[in-house]
């Protein structure tokens, strides 16, 4: 096979506001990129300059006021609900802040839990411990995630997000809600298995450090990431 560099995401002219009584916010104002295959990029800014807005709407879960998000060619939001819900857990993860852990199951099961509809519960599970092994948590598989430190929450959920071998992850704040000595530990677990499969990965992060990982970095500012802004003026003057 080739070394094509082949386009797995592509986000045209994105734009999503919010609306709270009279006032309206533009959060996103015209956002546009592509993402290669394999490629791991992530997307800088500020608190509150709409990071998590871009990504949920990139990811499948939030719908856009204008703009189109195509996946391999195809227009997310121009399927239907129960197709983007199939297409989601077929060929998405994601990682989050907040881990997002179930508390009443182990983390097996909070692994195996996507691939349930797919696979029989033993094939499941026994793909889960395959997971926690390979993110350092083969001692633990029996426990629950509230038993576990933050950063062996994240490590869970970073297994949860391979578990149906997405062919893209998206990360929000991945290790916001960690030191940074063990925000790096699970930011070298991340990379590391995205890496060795060549998932393509796109992270949203308010730290440079965490951004550097990545093989390309992008910058969201005043709802357009770059130099959009001035691009979008130079066109229209
Ligand atoms: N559901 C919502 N309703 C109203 N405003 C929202 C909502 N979600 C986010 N916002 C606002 O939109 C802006 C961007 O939010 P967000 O995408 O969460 O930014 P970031 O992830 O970069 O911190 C913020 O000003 C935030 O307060
Ligand atoms: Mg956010």
């Amino acid at each position: 096979m080739g070394e094509k560099e082949e386009t797995i995401l592509r986000a045209e002219n994105i734009k999503r506001s919010y609306t709270i009584g009279k006032t309206t916010l533009d959060v996103l104002k015209g956002v546009s990129l592509s993402v290669d295959a394999g490629e791991t990029l992530s997307i800088m800014g500020e608190s509150g300059s709409g990071k998590s807005t871009l990504l949920h709407v990139l990811g499948g879960l939030d719908t856009p006021k204008d703009g189109v998000v195509r996946f391999n060619g195809h227009s997310v939001y121009g399927m239907s609900s129960q197709r983007r819900a199939r297409f989601r857990a077929e060929n998405v993860g994601y990682v989050f802040q907040s881990f997002h852990l179930l508390p009443e199951l182990d983390i097996v099961e909070n692994v195996a839990l996507p691939a349930m509809a797919q696979r029989s519960r033993g094939d499941a599970k026994a793909r889960a411990k395959e997971l926690l092994v390979e993110v350092g948590l083969g001692e633990r598989v029996g426990h629950r995630p509230q038993e576990l430190s933050g950063g062996e929450q994240q490590r869970v959920a970073i297994a949860r997000a391979l578990m149906n071998d997405p062919d893209i992850i998206f990360c929000d704040e991945p290790t916001g809600n960690l030191d940074s000595r063990t925000g790096e530990k699970v930011l070298n677990y991340l990379f590391q298995l995205v890496e060795a499969r060549r998932h393509t990965l796109v992270l949203v992060t308010h730290s440079q450090d965490v951004a550097s990982r990545c093989s390309r970095e992008l910058f969201l500012k005043d709802g357009l990431l770059d130099n959009q802004g001035k691009m979008n003026e130079d066109i229209f003057r």
